[in-house]
């Protein structure tokens, strides 16, 4: 434990550096076995692609995806990510999902919005953010002359908790490659990790999200800003002044970016 803490205080500049021996030391820690280092090739069944999932790149024609064949996470564009995700097993959250959640916006977005996990809407639709915390997202980037076309919205787990609980560790683990490989991808100039699970997650900190928030971290070399849950923001409307706060240090970094 003292490792992890060790972790989570270092801090360069004003937040804290987040690279890939880190994150492996992070999981040790945790006396987690960083096994899908070793397990990075997924076999995709022969099951049709969902209703939810052209989301990425829609009009575009299929990458043709090697159904049967192993596709490696470290190697796959979004779309093929897209149908690794679908097909997961991985934790027991596949049982009561109705939709995997993968992700949605501007495959090359400048700003990637992380959050926690779908909830009822987005299981019910395959569609991030799109329940009334979704909503609040919506006004909250329109606020700073964004709209989720133009940024990349996803979250650290691709499936429903059953009522909204909080995701286990267990299940963050599993769900990591992917987003990691999402983030890969998407090569943000600026990661949003909205709420204490995505910044605790995304920084490899237990510090809670008061600590987190109001500095510029990285993650692999990205700047990452860390700010209030959109639901959390709903139930504390209090709140909404600092949210402000990150909002204009969040377009600030993006305009400064270019
Ligand atoms: N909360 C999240 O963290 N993500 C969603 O997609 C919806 C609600």
């Amino acid at each position: 434990m003292s490792d992890l803490k060790g972790h989570s205080q270092h801090v360069v500049g004003q937040g804290s550096p987040v690279d890939e021996t880190m994150r492996i030391a992070y999981l040790k820690a945790m006396g987690i076995q960083p096994w899908f280092l070793k397990y990075q090739t997924v076999i995709v069944d022969d099951v049709q692609p969902s209703a939810a999932e052209p989301e990425v790149n829609a009009g575009e024609e299929s990458p043709g995806i090697d159904v049967g064949a192993g596709i490696e996470i470290a190697n796959a564009s979004l779309e093929q990510l897209q149908h690794i995700v679908s097909q997961c097993q991985l934790c027991e959250l596949h049982a009561s999902r109705i939709h995997t959640v993968f992700g949605s916006g501007k495959a090359d977005a400048d700003l990637l919005i992380i959050g926690e996990a779908p909830g009822e809407d987005e299981d019910a639709q395959g569609e991030s953010f799109v329940g009334q915390a979704g909503q609040l997202l919506n006004a909250m980037l329109q606020a700073i002359d964004l709209d989720r076309q133009v940024v990349y919205l996803t979250n650290v787990i691709k499936c429903r908790p059953p009522e909204n609980r909080n995701p286990h560790i267990s299940e963050t683990i599993c769900c990591d490659p992917y987003l990691q490989r999402q983030i890969e991808l998407v090569k943000p100039k600026l990661i949003l990790a909205l709420g204490r699970v995505a910044a605790q997650h995304l920084l490899m900190s237990q510090d809670n999200l008061g600590e987190m928030r109001g500095k510029q971290h990285s993650y692999n070399g990205i700047p990452l800003i860390v700010s209030y849950h959109p639901a959390y923001l709903l139930r504390k409307p209090v709140e909404k002044r600092k949210s402000w706060q990150d909002l204009q240090r969040v377009k600030q970094i993006i305009n400064s970016s270019f």
